[in-house]
């Protein structure tokens, strides 16, 4: 086999409209929308650097401003923490800043589709291997799924998609891969599929968001015309590439929440909120006084 390159990059698209959480998103980019305290965005960047990928390229747009400063220095903010005496407070936010020289950006003029934003990061990723995490798809679990991408990377060397099991009447609404052999970290993947018909589907392991691709994929895009929703799919250019190239899926031993939708970004906030030491029993007493009272007035009604 041929030696297998590192992956050093990963590839956060942030271009898109976020549609879905308008009016929320007329002013703040979607993905600076907050799980608990943190921006969505922020989970993305640290699954990756969990899995050992240092440099990030964000795939921006207009108005998405405050990404490129949420990864940014704030002295005004650390002295005036400083003069306050809040040193925790300090430590964390240093703790999260990048290191310098570790996060690029690129512009997406238009929202094009998915597979246009990334082809726009083709210059700042070269001829190499990288991961692509989609930052609405927020991994749950005792670590991030990249990481075991990576470990199924360094086995098969391939392109590695992460998947996660629906239950099989729901597989129409996602896209689907076929299971083929099994190897340490994963399987081998025999096809993928964009929304089967009901009872189509070749498995219920479905595309969670997160990906390694060989570097192949930028000049198939670079041809591609757009397909579903008059987008440029990425799925359409991975269906191509999967005519030359193996492609393996790692099936993500936790959980990820679609905070891309309204009532997956309410599951994450409610899930990551009671599993927090500081706020984790209050937010369960809460909620579960909130239920009992719903159901209540629910069989009143
Ligand atoms: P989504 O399709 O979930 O994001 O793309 P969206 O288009 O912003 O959402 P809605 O449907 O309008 O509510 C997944 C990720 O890909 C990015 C988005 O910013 C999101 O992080 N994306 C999507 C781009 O960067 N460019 C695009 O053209 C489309």
């Amino acid at each position: 086999m041929d030696r297998i390159r590192t992956v050093r990059k990963a590839v956060i698209p942030v271009a898109g409209n976020g549609t879905r959480f308008l009016p929320a998103t007329k002013a703040v980019p979607k993905e600076m929308l907050t799980i608990v305290d943190r921006p969505v965005v922020q989970y993305a960047v640290d699954e990756a650097h969990q899995a050992g990928i240092d440099h990030i390229v964000f795939v921006t747009s207009r108005n998405k401003q405050a990404i490129e400063d949420h990864f940014d220095d704030t002295p005004e903010l650390i002295s005036s923490l400083s003069r306050a005496g809040k040193t925790a407070q300090i430590s964390e936010l240093e703790a999260m800043l990048p290191k310098a020289g570790s996060v690029s950006f690129t512009r997406q003029q238009a929202p094009l589709g998915l597979g246009h934003a990334v082809w726009c990061a083709r210059d700042l990723i070269g001829d190499e291997p990288f991961a692509l995490l989609l930052p609405d798809m927020v991994s749950f679990g005792a670590r991030g799924c990249m990481a075991g991408l990576m470990e199924l990377y360094r086995e098969v060397g391939s392109n590695v998609v992460g998947v996660e099991q629906c239950a099989p009447e729901d597989a129409s609404k996602y896209g689907i891969v076929g299971k083929g052999e099994t190897v340490q970290h994963g399987f081998a993947v025999t096809e993928m599929v964009e929304k089967p018909a009901m009872g189509r589907a070749p498995s219920n392991y479905y595309l969670n968001g997160r990906y390694i691709l060989q570097p192949e994929i930028f000049s198939i895009l670079s041809h591609q015309s757009r397909g579903a929703g008059n987008e440029i799919q990425l799925t359409d250019g991975m269906l191509k590439l999967s005519e030359t190239q193996a492609f393996h899926a790692h099936p993500y031993e936790g959980r990820t929440f679609d905070c891309g939708s309204k009532h997956g970004f309410i599951e994450a906030n409610v899930t990551f909120a009671l599993a927090r030491a500081d706020i984790g029993d209050i937010v369960f007493q809460s909620v579960r006084e909130i239920m009992l009272s719903h159901e209540s007035r629910i069989r009143a009604a």
